[in-house]
């Protein structure tokens, strides 16, 4: 069985794990603030503040930008139901744009289109590792006194026009669950050059106290221990070489998988380092893909098979007459294929004849 993904683990992170063990000190202490450290140098921020996942780094760093009751935010329906749904924690109202046809990424114009006095902030997601469109946004959020947040969940190491995911926000947010391009086990991570926000982020992820036993205001236990920092400063310093393995695993599928009939390869918008998160391409006739995959013992996945606003929960909020033909296509076509960094050679090989076959 070729897995969808599989985490790159090996000695150096075991040891790592075990120093931490020997320590005493399990819970969140200096590990955490070295990898904090090494991630803000990484992206090129003034800052990065570490937590348990990337759904609370999302929670917070809508806080910190001030998102809350009554606002609205501007999103994407085509990702993981937490970007959303860290809206609605703050008690603000996701607001759906569709998406880019190609890129799968949220449209400028779509953004431009759903502006309203209520707008607060633009909660962009750089998609299967492919940044959007940051010179549109920008401009958009400027003209409009908008926050800009970063959901880079997927996008670790991904670059636009030079500059990383991650940098272009008030602030961004990072997932390090085992299926991303580098993990912790679980964990996140808000990244910013705000000093005010990564203050507030701070002061959030630890029930809000300035000193031990001194609460100021509501927040929530959202920490990462050392243990998981560990693995991350291990993982930190292999993700350039586990993306360049990705890079070139999608290229060489692309070459084999271009100019089929009913699949189409992903499209890389030029300016940007896309470090494929996921490998997705477009099926017209996805069963017979699937079918064809499943009898070669190959993995796959639909991210997404329905979009955000066509979700029970979304629709019980009134979303279901929400009208996004772009994503709700997409959602019917896409499929995730393996291209993840442990893979052998004769691996990809096997992934691009098996989609081959289904195309004959
Ligand atoms: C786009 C996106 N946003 C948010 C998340 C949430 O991250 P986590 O699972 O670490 O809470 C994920 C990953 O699962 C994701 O892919």
């Amino acid at each position: 069985m070729i897995p969808v993904a599989k985490p790159a683990l090996g000695e150096e992170e075991v040891k790592a794990v075990q120093r931490v063990l020997e320590s005493g000190m399990l819970a969140q202490g200096e590990e955490v603030a070295r990898f904090e450290g090494e991630f803000a140098a990484y992206v090129g921020t003034r800052h990065a503040v570490a937590t348990s996942s990337g759904t609370s780094a999302l929670h917070l760093a809508l806080l910190a930008c001030g998102v809350g009751r009554g606002d609205e935010v501007i999103t994407t329906p085509f990702t993981f139901i937490a970007t959303a749904n860290a809206i609605l924690y703050c008690g603000a109202k996701p607001v759906f744009a569709d998406i880019d046809e190609r890129t799968f990424n949220i449209s400028p114009g779509e953004i431009e289109r759903r502006i309203t006095p209520r707008t607060k902030a633009v909660l962009v997601v750089h998609l299967y590792g492919q940044p959007c469109d940051m010179a549109e946004i920008m401009e958009l959020c400027e003209e409009h006194g908008l926050m800009l947040i970063e959901d880079a969940c997927q996008a670790h190491g991904a670059e636009y026009r030079g500059k990383k995911a991650g940098s272009f926000g008030d602030a961004a947010c990072f997932s390090f669950y085992p299926t991303k391009n580098m993990t912790t086990g679980e964990g996140g991570m808000v990244t910013t050059s705000s000093d005010e926000v990564a203050e507030r982020v701070r002061l959030l992820r630890a029930h809000g106290a300035v000193r031990r036993y001194e609460h100021v205001e509501l927040g929530y236990n959202y920490r990462m221990t050392d243990i998981a920092a560990a693995i991350g400063r291990v993982q930190l310093r292999k993700l350039e070489q586990m993306n360049a393995r990705r890079i070139e695993n999608a290229r060489r599928l692309s070459e084999w998988l271009e100019g089929l009939k009913d699949v189409s390869v992903p499209y890389v918008t030029e300016g940007v380092r896309h470090v494929f998160h996921q490998y997705t391409v477009r099926c017209r006739r996805r069963g017979r893909v699937i079918a064809e995959l499943e009898r070669s013992g190959i993995g796959y996945g639909i991210h997404y098979p329905k979009p955000v606003h066509r979700q029970e929960l979304y629709a019980r909020l009134g979303y279901s007459r929400a009208c996004l033909p772009v994503a709700e296509r997409a959602s019917e076509e896409v499929l995730s294929l393996p291209v993840h960094p442990m893979l052998e050679q004769e691996e990809v090989e096997r992934v691009a004849e098996a989609v081959r076959r289904a195309d004959r």
